[in-house]
C-alpha cells in the first residue's frame, strides 16, 4: 500500500511540475488547436475562426519563416519568397485623417509595422498626389478624395524606416500604384521620412535576367529598401525602377483565381520572359471579402502557386500578394510562402525542411 501512495505521490507531483512549468512557459499550442483567444495558441500562432467555412476558433498561423535566419542570406535577392500585402495601408478601423468619413475597401487588418513584424517583407502601395502631398488612397481615374484617403504615405513611410532600424538583417520592397505626378512628390516622402538611406539604387538591378546581389550585400550595404513605381518615366527622373523592366507580374483580382490559368497582367512581359528576375504572383479577388479570403488561404492558392511555377518558364514566385494575410484554418498563405521557399533554396516542398546554411537539396 505504502508504494502506491509513495508512487502516487510522485506522480501529483510530477504533475503539478508539469502544471506550473506550462503555466510559466509559453504557450505551447498547435496549428489546428482549438483556443478562445490568441494568448491560447503558440508563437506566431493567433486564435481565429475561420466561419463559415470551418467553424470554430483554431489556433492558426500568423507569421512567416524567415529564411535568411532559418537557412542563410548567401543567394541572391532573387532566389528567396517575400510574403506580400496588397494595399497594405488599406486597414480595417485606420481613422479618417481628412475628417470626412471613409466610403471604400479595406484589405488588410493590422498595421503596417505589424504586418512586417509577421514576417511580410513587401508592401503594396497606391501612392496619389493629395492635399499638396503624397497619399495612400484607393480611388479611381488617379484622383484621391476625401473619403477614399487613408493616410499621408510619409506616415507609414516612417514605420517601415522604423522596422529597417531595428531589423537591420531585413530587406524590405516596395511595389507603388503610382500617381504621383508632383515632380520629387515621392523622393521628397522618402527624404523625410529617412527611408533614403537604405535605398537600393536602381544601377545594381540586373537589367536582362541575371541574378539580382547577395541578400548579405545588400544587408552590409545597407541598400535594403527595394521600391519599384508603376510610372515608367520615374526610373529616368527620380531613379525609382520601373517595375516591369525587373519582374512580372500574373493578373490581379479575379482574373488571378481562375483555377489553372496563370498569365500575365497587362504591363507586365509575358511571366515566362525570363528577361525579368523577379516574379510576382497575386492572389486575391477584385472586391477584397473577408469570409472567402480564409477558405482562399487555405486551399486553392498552393494550387495557383504551382500553376504559376509552370507558367513562369517553372520560376516559383518571388513575392506572393494577398489581401487579409493572417486568415486561414492552418498554414495558410506562410504555408505557401515556406513551400516557394523549400522550393527556391533546397528544393523541398517546405522551407524547414532545408538544412540550415547547408547545401543539401532534397531530390525531385
Ligand atoms: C533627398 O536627399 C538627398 C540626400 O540627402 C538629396 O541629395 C536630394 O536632393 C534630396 N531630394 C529631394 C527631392 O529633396
Ligand atoms: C545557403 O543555402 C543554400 C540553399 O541551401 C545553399 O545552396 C548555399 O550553398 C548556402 N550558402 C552557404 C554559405 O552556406
Amino acid at each position: 500500500m505504502g508504494g502506491v501512495s509513495t508512487a502516487a505521490a510522485a506522480a501529483a507531483a510530477a504533475l503539478v511540475v508539469l502544471v506550473v512549468a506550462g503555466l510559466l512557459g509559453p504557450a505551447t499550442a498547435n496549428v489546428g488547436d482549438k483556443c478562445s483567444t490568441s494568448a491560447d495558441c503558440g508563437a506566431g500562432q493567433w486564435c481565429f475562426d475561420c466561419d463559415p467555412e470551418f467553424k470554430g476558433s483554431h489556433c492558426v498561423r500568423s507569421a512567416a519563416t524567415n529564411p535568411f535566419k532559418l537557412v542563410n542570406s548567401s543567394l541572391p535577392f532573387n532566389k528567396y519568397a517575400y510574403l506580400t500585402t496588397h494595399n497594405s495601408f488599406a486597414i480595417v478601423g485606420e481613422p479618417s485623417h481628412t475628417g470626412i468619413p471613409r466610403i471604400t475597401f479595406d484589405n488588410q487588418e493590422d498595421t503596417v509595422t505589424d504586418q512586417l513584424n509577421n514576417g511580410v517583407r513587401a508592401l503594396m502601395l497606391d501612392t496619389y498626389d493629395f492635399k499638396g502631398d503624397v497619399w495612400l488612397c484607393h480611388s479611381s481615374g488617379g484622383k484621391c478624395n476625401d473619403f477614399t484617403a487613408f493616410e499621408p504615405a510619409l506616415d507609414t513611410f516612417k514605420e517601415i524606416e522604423a522596422f529597417l532600424a531595428a531589423n537591420p538583417s531585413e530587406i524590405v520592397t516596395l511595389i507603388l500604384e503610382d500617381y504621383v505626378n508632383a515632380p520629387n512628390g515621392l523622393t521628397n516622402v522618402f527624404n523625410a521620412s529617412g527611408l533614403q538611406k537604405y535605398w537600393f539604387p536602381v544601377s545594381k538591378m540586373p537589367q536582362n535576367g541575371q541574378d539580382w546581389p547577395l541578400v548579405s550585400d545588400m544587408v552590409t550595404s545597407n541598400q535594403r529598401l527595394v521600391v519599384f513605381t508603376s510610372m515608367r518615366s520615374k526610373q529616368a527622373t527620380e531613379g525609382i525602377a520601373y517595375q516591369w523592366n525587373f519582374m512580372v507580374e500574373n493578373n490581379y483580382g479575379d482574373d488571378g483565381m481562375d483555377a489553372g490559368k496563370c498569365s500575365n497582367r497587362a504591363e507586365s512581359a509575358p511571366l515566362n520572359d525570363k528577361t525579368k528576375s523577379l516574379v510576382l504572383m497575386n492572389y486575391f479577388p477584385s472586391v477584397p471579402v473577408k469570409l472567402t479570403a480564409c477558405l482562399q488561404h487555405s486551399n486553392s492558392v498552393s494550387d495557383m502557386v504551382n500553376t504559376c511555377y509552370g507558367a513562369a518558364g517553372n520560376r516559383w514566385a518571388n513575392f506572393l500578394a494577398v489581401d487579409y494575410y493572417k486568415r486561414s484554418d492552418g498554414g495558410g498563405v506562410f504555408q505557401s510562402t515556406d513551400l516557394l521557399n523549400g522550393k527556391l533554396l533546397c528544393g523541398c516542398q517546405d522551407v524547414n525542411a532545408c538544412p540550415k546554411g547547408s547545401t543539401v537539396v532534397c531530390s525531385a
